[in-house]
């Protein structure tokens, strides 16, 4: 499409910014807005998208416009339940107006700082987070997204243990850079990438029998692990909860043999299942605990790296062994200190717990209802799934419930299986609305399917 002039540039930022600050817009206006925004996707961004992302589309091309608290309205004014919840990053609901607060102030005074001096901030979200995590977790490292504090937590335990070989579990999902693809197990996306990190070893998800063997190989071979990662509850593959005695075994087994433990609760941490983190639905510590998506307070991206001393101590000589210039900068570290006060303050682990229960139970009466199209339901607090007879049905559901104001989303691993992820602030009638939706669009689907 070849370079423009830069005034044809700056024209276009003028229009761009524009858009910005515009909260309505003419019928007119708003079609032209879309097709352009098609263009762009089609020509800049990914064609692949527009295909991809259909089911989200319902009838008419949707674009999310204005969110608040749990539900977000798109540009033709239509307004629709968040059941997806970015994928577990907005737990403190849309544009919650004490973090959005916060971050405005941040904003007045400084968005980024210089990368040289002490930042305020930094200290101050480090020390809530040494105090509000499980065990002895002290020194935190911040970055932007999952897989960064993936990536951070790997080189810690490398660091710590001077070994260089991981293990994980099948269909773990722990991002898409290099060092956390290696542990993340999916073909599809390994694949391409081959070889990845040498060394990285998986075991069933669940199965700690499995798990012992494979560490005794390892050291048997002299290749132990500097760390076993893993997801508390797995949530790409499908919101896979692994048996009570799992993560306790994990964390014996890597005390019998210095290896570092790895929660990696990227999407479980923040409340998610009920619990500020999902070790402690079993009174488990980890060495290393790597939090993102809603420790941004669902307002600027943050991730975090949480080690105790031990496993950070590889730091201190020279603090910029491991470094990002932007990771942790003041706008994202004031939203995620309103993200701890928001989560303690309003009790949303708890609600979490409760509006769980509520959807679990209205999914058990679906089930019945519709025993051959919704096979069965899982979850722990608001971290959800639904698992239709096939990917197909569950596509056509989450069409139908789109259409009538529900988003939802399938798993990246598992197209069967259809999460429910909604702001831990939903409200109990939300939770009945949602349901009821749910019911129509199976209601439509079994009627015309089975
Ligand atoms: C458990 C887990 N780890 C890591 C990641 C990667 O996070 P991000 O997409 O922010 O890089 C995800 C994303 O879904 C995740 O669910």
């Amino acid at each position: 499409m070849g370079r423009k002039s830069f005034d044809e540039v700056l024209k276009y930022t003028e229009y761009a910014m524009k858009t910005i600050g515009q909260k309505t817009m003419t019928d007119d206006e708003m079609n032209k807005f879309i097709a352009e925004a098609e263009f762009n996707y089609q020509n800049h961004v990914n064609p692949g998208f527009l295909e991809y992302r259909k089911a989200a589309g319902g009838d008419q091309m949707a674009m999310e416009w204005i969110c608040e608290g749990d539900t977000f309205t798109d540009l033709h004014g239509k307004q629709y339940i968040d059941c997806l919840g970015g994928f577990g990053t907005f737990n403190c609901g849309h544009r919650h107006p004490k973090i959005v607060q916060n971050v405005k102030n941040q904003l007045d005074k400084q968005p980024l700082a210089s990368a040289e001096l002490i930042e305020a901030n930094r200290g101050l979200l480090a020390r809530i987070l040494a105090d509000v995590t499980p065990g002895d977790l002290q020194y935190t490292f911040f970055t932007s997204s999952g897989t960064e504090s993936v990536e951070c937590g790997l080189k810690m335990a490398a660091l710590s243990t001077g070994r260089h070989y991981f293990v994980a579990f099948k269909a773990d999902f722990h991002g898409k850079t290099h060092g956390s693809l290696s542990l993340t197990a999916k073909a599809d996306y390994r694949g391409p990438f081959l070889p990845l990190l040498q060394g990285a070893r998986f075991a069933p998800f669940g199965d700690l029998d499995y798990l012992k063997k494979l560490i005794e190989i390892q050291e048997y071979i002299g290749e132990l692990p500097a760390a076993i990662v893993f997801e508390p509850i797995q949530g790409e593959a499908g919101v896979n909860i692994p048996p009570d005695d799992f993560i306790p075994g994990i964390r014996k087994i890597c005390d019998d043999y210095g290896i570092m433990m790895i929660a990696d609760e990227v999407q479980t941490g923040m409340g998610r299942t009920g619990k500020m983190f999902a070790v402690d639905h079993y009174d488990v510590a980890p060495d290393i605990l790597c939090l993102g998506k809603a420790i941004s307070g669902s307002v600027v991206p943050l991730s975090a790296t949480v080690c105790t001393e031990k496993a950070f101590s590889g730091m201190f000589e020279n603090p910029l062994l491991h470094s990002t210039t932007t990771g942790g900068n003041p706008l994202a570290t004031s939203a995620g200190i309103g993200c701890i006060n928001v989560l303690l303050s309003e009790n949303l682990p708890d609600n979490a717990a409760k509006r769980g229960a509520q959807f679990m139970a209205g999914l058990e009466k679906l089930h019945q209802k519709y025993p051959k199209l919704l096979v069965t339901s899982r979850g722990r607090g608001l971290m959800i799934a639904m698992e239709f007879c096939d990917g197909d049905k569950g596509y056509e559901v989450v069409y139908e419930a789109f259409n009538r104001g529900l988003l939802l989303s399938g798993s990246l691993i598992n197209a069967k299986t259809i999460r429910i992820e909604p702001p831990l602030t939903i409200s109990e009638a939300n939770v009945d609305k949602a349901l009821n939706i749910l019911d129509e669009s199976m209601d439509v689907v079994y009627k015309r399917d089975f």
